[in-house]
């Protein structure tokens, strides 16, 4: 029939910014009693990218976008919907808008969405729908964070765990839905477990009426009870996104999984029987970046020629809130 909108979804462009510096494990040691064998044995990390001062969560989030906008041969006026996945906004009005602004994409509407580490598949999940309604054929998703504004840098639980970064995809509408399936979860039960919390302060504006005037604190976690929690259920809602895909775990050629510590990429490896040299893995070179964590590691990847079109692609973030989630998808839109 003519004029029938395409609903399929393909991603069909990566993208990922450069940072200005890096922090290496022994650089760490000179703030925390820590050392490089201690960082590296219990997370795989060696070094983490910061963002500089002259960089903002609008820049990097810009130029991950703009090289995703690139490799997918589009120009930004092409794009309708641009969602950006983060917890540190410049704004918290939201920077989806000023990303818009600098990439010149003047036909997109542009949102922010929060999910911390899970942000990124949360978010592919929601640009799928406004393509599978006809809605959108140009969507860009970008996962960005400068988690390093809220990290205590004197508690050493966590100050060597995270890096900043930057991560985009575009998604594009076509006959053949290459989103094969996908599941999401929340548990605000396990909030504590992992905060970067707004503190309340009274204030006393006159006699009868209070309001807040308190800031954000620095992140805080229970390292052990996110381990399990990851080990668990990032298992089971990979299988459950394969099960909607009437797919199982042998038939994945990429687990691109959250960086939040190799121990975990391992463990989730090996409960799905997926080997090692078909996990990404990039945790060395820039530890957990959050939301920016999984489009950062398929941008290195499929630069380097590793991932080809027609590739399945089991991912899942998970990460405060708490959250989890997995889409498998397939790489590209050649049939
Ligand atoms: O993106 C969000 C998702 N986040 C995660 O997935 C994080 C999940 N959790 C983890 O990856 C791990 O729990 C950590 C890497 C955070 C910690 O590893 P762990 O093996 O669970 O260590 P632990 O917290 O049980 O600490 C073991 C010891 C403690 O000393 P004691 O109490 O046994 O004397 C810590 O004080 O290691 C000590 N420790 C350190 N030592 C040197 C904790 N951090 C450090 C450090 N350097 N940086």
């Amino acid at each position: 029939m003519l004029n029938q909108p395409k609903t399929g979804v393909s991603v069909v462009g990566s993208g990922s910014a450069r940072l200005s510096s890096r922090l290496a494990n022994d650089d760490l040691s000179r703030l925390v009693e820590t050392d490089d064998e201690w960082i590296a044995s219990r997370t795989g990390i060696r070094s983490r990218n910061l963002a500089g001062a002259e960089e903002s969560l609008r820049s990097l989030a810009a130029e991950a976008g703009r090289n995703a906008i690139a490799m997918a041969g589009l120009a930004p006026t092409d794009i309708q919907l641009i969602i950006l996945a983060t917890s540190t906004p410049d704004d918290l009005f939201g920077t989806a808008s000023q990303v818009q602004a600098e990439l010149g994409a003047v036909h997109a509407a542009a949102f922010d969405l929060t999910a911390a580490c899970s942000g990124f598949v949360f978010a592919l999940v929601t640009a799928s729908q406004f393509i599978r309604t006809g809605t959108y054929q140009n969507i860009l998703v970008i996962g960005a964070d400068i988690l390093s504004r809220w990290v205590d840098w004197s508690d050493r639980r966590t100050c060597v765990l995270f890096g900043d970064g930057a991560g985009a995809v575009v998604l594009q509408s076509c006959d053949r839905d290459r989103l094969l399936g996908f599941e999401l979860c929340s548990d605000g039960s396990m909030n504590s477990c992992l905060n970067l919390s707004y503190a309340p302060e009274p204030q006393s504006l006159i006699d009868e009426v209070t309001v807040q005037q308190g800031t954000f604190q620095p992140i805080t976690m229970n390292g052990r009870e996110v381990y399990k929690f990851a080990v668990s259920r990032v298992p089971e809602v990979i299988e459950k996104a394969l099960f909607r895909a009437s797919l199982t775990a042998e038939n994945i050629d990429w687990l691109l999984l959250h960086q939040a510590n190799q121990r975990i990429l391992d463990a989730v490896a090996n409960r799905l029987k997926v080997p090692s040299e078909r996990v990404i893995s990039n945790m060395a070179q820039h530890g957990n970046t959050s939301a920016a964590s999984i489009p950062l590691a398929l941008d290195e990847t499929v630069r380097a020629g590793k991932i080809q079109p027609g590739d399945i692609i089991a991912t899942s973030g998970f990460g405060a809130g708490l959250t989890w989630g997995a889409a498998i998808f397939e790489w590209g839109n050649a049939d």
